[in-house]
C-alpha cells in the first residue's frame, strides 16, 4: 500500500502484481506460437469481448484515438464533412475528427451528466454533418435515445466514444452497443486497461466490421492484395492475452468502482459539493469520479498540501486549445462547458484503492468546506 500520508490519484502497481504471474505465463505460451500480431490471441479476445458486450463484432486496434479515426473513415467521413462532438471532452475525441480531415462542430453539454446536450445537437445539424460523436464522459452514458433518434431522422451515423465507459449501461444495452459504432480505449487507467496502449471498435453491422478490419491493417484482403488505404493499427497479442485475463474479473472491478463511488457520495452528501448522480436509465462505471464546487481551487490546494492526488478533467474547453482557436467559437456559446471547466475536480478512484483512502480524502475535502 502507498504511504498512508501520500494518496496517489491512481496506482497500477498492485493491480500489476495481481496479474503478473498469469500474464507472464500467457506471454510464455504466446512466445512458443511465435504469433505476436493479430492471430489466435487477438481473435479469442475479440470473441470474448463481443460476448461480454452482446455485440456482433469487435475489432481491436492500437488505441482509442485510432478507433475513432477508423470508425469515421469506415463511414467515409473526411474532408469537407462536419462531425458533431461535445466541447467538454478529452482532446482525442475531437483530434480524431481532424485527423480524417473533417471539421468538428463543437456543442455544449448538459448540466447533470457532463455529456453532450441532444438539444444542442439538433440546433447544430445541417447538410455537412456526417456523424455524431457523443462521449460517455467519466463512465456515464450520454442521452442515447435522443441522440440516436436525431441520427435516424437525419440519416447520419452515431459513433459512441466509450473510451471512459467500458461496462456502462444505457437502458438494456452496454455502452458501445447503442449507436452504430463504439470506440474504446484500453489505456492502462481505463476500466478495462492494458499495460500499454490498445483500443477496439464494436458494431452490429457486418459490412462495417469488415471495413474496419481492413482499415486497421493496410487494407489487406490476402497476402499482397490491398483493397483500401488503411493504416497500421493492430492490438499487440501481448496485450490481448492480458485483456482476456482481465475481462474475466471486469464485472467485479466495476462493482468495486461503484462501491468506492457510493462511499464517496455518502461521506460528501452533507457538504456543499455536487456529487455524481445516478440517472434512472443508466449505469455509471466511475472510470473517473468527478465532483463540482465553486471552491474547486481551494479543495485542490488543500488536497495537494495533504499529499492527496487529484486531477482536473478538463480545465480548458476544446475551442480554446491552440489548434481549434481558429474555428472562431466564443466562451459565451458554451455556458455549461465553461462552468464545468471552472468547477470540476476528480478524486482518486481505482479498484485496488482501500476504503480508508476514501475516508481520508473526504475528511480533507469536508474540513476545507466547513
Ligand atoms: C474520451 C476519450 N476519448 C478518446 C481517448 C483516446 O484513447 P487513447 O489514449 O487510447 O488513444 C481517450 C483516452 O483517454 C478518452 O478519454
Amino acid at each position: 500500500m502507498p504511504n498512508s500520508t501520500n494518496i496517489p490519484y491512481f496506482d497500477l502497481t498492485h493491480q500489476f502484481a495481481n496479474y503478473r504471474t498469469a500474464w507472464l505465463e500467457e506471454i510464455e505460451r504466446l512466445g512458443q506460437t511465435g504469433n505476436f500480431i493479430l492471430g489466435s490471441a487477438v481473435n479469442k479476445l475479440e470473441s470474448e469481448l463481443a460476448e461480454y458486450l452482446g455485440v456482433n463484432h469487435v475489432v481491436t486496434v492500437a488505441n482509442g484515438t485510432d478507433a475513432i479515426v477508423i470508425a469515421l473513415r469506415a463511414f467515409g467521413v473526411g474532408s469537407g464533412d462536419t462531425v458533431i462532438v461535445p466541447n467538454f471532452t478529452f482532446y482525442a475525441s475531437v483530434e480524431a475528427i481532424s485527423l480524417v480531415g473533417a471539421k468538428p462542430r463543437l456543442v455544449d453539454i448538459c448540466q447533470d451528466d457532463f455529456n453532450i446536450d441532444p438539444k444542442k445537437i439538433r440546433e447544430a445539424v445541417d447538410d455537412r454533418v456526417k456523424a455524431i460523436l457523443p462521449v460517455h464522459l467519466f463512465g456515464l452514458p450520454a442521452n442515447m435515445k435522443e441522440i440516436n433518434s436525431i441520427g435516424e431522422e437525419y440519416g447520419i451515423p452515431v459513433i459512441e466514444d466509450v473510451a471512459q465507459a467500458f461496462g456502462s449501461v444505457y437502458r438494456d444495452a452496454f455502452g458501445g452497443n447503442i449507436g452504430d459504432f463504439g470506440c474504446f480505449s484500453f489505456y492502462p487507467t481505463k476500466v478495462l486497461g492494458a499495460y500499454g496502449d490498445g483500443g477496439m471498435i464494436t458494431t452490429n453491422c457486418e459490412e462495417y466490421a469488415e471495413k474496419v478490419r481492413l482499415l486497421r491493417n493496410h487494407g489487406i484482403t490476402e497476402p499482397n492484395q490491398h483493397e483500401l488505404i488503411g493504416c497500421t493499427s493492430r492490438l499487440d497479442a501481448v496485450q490481448a492475452v492480458l485483456l482476456s485475463l482481465k475481462l474475466k474479473s471486469v464485472s467485479q472491478v466495476i462493482k468495486r468502482r461503484r462501491e468506492l463511488a457510493d462511499r464517496y457520495r455518502q461521506l460528501l452528501q452533507d457538504y456543499p459539493v455536487e456529487i455524481p448522480k445516478d440517472l434512472p436509465d443508466r449505469k455509471h462505471v466511475f472510470n473517473i469520479f468527478t465532483i463540482r464546487s465553486p471552491e474547486r481551487n481551494k479543495i485542490a490546494d488543500s488536497l495537494q498540501s495533504h499529499k492527496i492526488g487529484y486531477q482536473i478533467y478538463y480545465p480548458m474547453p476544446i475551442h480554446n486549445q491552440i489548434p481549434y482557436q481558429g474555428l472562431g467559437y466564443s466562451d459565451e456559446e458554451f455556458p455549461k462547458t465553461m462552468q464545468a471547466c471552472r468547477d470540476v475536480l476528480s478524486l482518486p478512484l481505482y479498484p485496488e484503492m482501500p476504503d480508508q483512502h476514501v475516508d481520508r480524502i473526504c475528511e480533507v475535502v469536508c474540513a476545507t468546506l466547513d
